[in-house]
């Protein structure tokens, strides 16, 4: 929880300030263009609106704060801005990057706290350290759908293995059942466009960071393909 002084600043900053920041929209801009460059899937204003919305949901849904979930959704709009200096590591300069155009501007600690996010959403050994960057981890991993394919031809996406798990989602949910303590993430594959075990092949690593991201917020990972339970 945030400190109450935190909550009752005057000026902070807004979910909106960021998302209409020229700065930050550039830095999407430009992860947009060069991930389209290198025939990646959708990490540009889509998928960061997609992620921003998901990870407000998932923050109320768990019983988070209004500003924590305010703090989660930032968090999750500029997670990946970062990929247009290297896809590598663009964990780390994208919280880099979200430290310079807002220090000075934020609470320290609500800055911290999403810079810390989101320098963590795609780190090899995850570190959570508060529910906001659990939350974001849940947001991002589960936005997989054919509208990310960047592709322009159905033969091009059919080569390779992340377009064609991708092109196959038709769609991706993710629900948060309080009560029952569980999150679960439910996919509609295609099976036409690549068989359900493509999906598993790339995504194991995903799947392990949702659930160690539900299990330090309290929950338990499920995740059901066309309807079938599978964890
Ligand atoms: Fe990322
Ligand atoms: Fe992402």
């Amino acid at each position: 929880m945030l400190d109450t002084k935190f909550q009752i600043l005057v000026n902070m900053v807004t979910l909106d300030d960021v998302k209409n920041n020229p700065q930050i929209l550039e830095f999407i801009n430009q992860t947009e263009e060069a991930m389209e460059a290198l025939s990646y899937t959708n990490h540009g204003l889509r998928h960061s609106n997609i992620v921003a919305q998901r990870a407000m949901e998932i923050a109320k849904n768990i019983g988070l704060n209004n500003r924590e979930a305010e703090l989660a959704a930032m968090a999750g709009f500029c997670h990946d801005m970062g990929n247009f200096l290297t896809r590598t590591f663009h964990h780390f300069f994208g919280a880099q990057l979200f430290g310079q155009v807002f220090m000075g501007k934020f609470d320290p600690k609500e800055l911290a706290m999403i810079m810390q996010a989101i320098s963590n959403h795609d780190k090899d050994e995850m570190n959570f350290v508060h529910a906001v960057s659990a939350v974001l981890v849940l947001a991002d991993k589960s936005d997989v759908d054919r509208s990310r394919v960047a592709k322009q031809s159905l033969e091009e996406t059919k080569a390779d293995i992340h377009d064609r798990v991708n092109y196959a989602t038709t769609e991706s949910d993710i629900k948060v059942e309080k009560g029952k303590k569980r999150i679960t993430l439910k996919l509609k594959i295609d099976t036409k466009f690549c068989p359900v075990m493509e999906y598993f092949e790339i995504f194991t690593e995903r799947m392990v960071f949702c659930r160690k991201a539900a299990q330090f917020l309290g929950y338990d990972f499920g995740l059901v393909i066309n309807d079938f339970e599978l964890l």
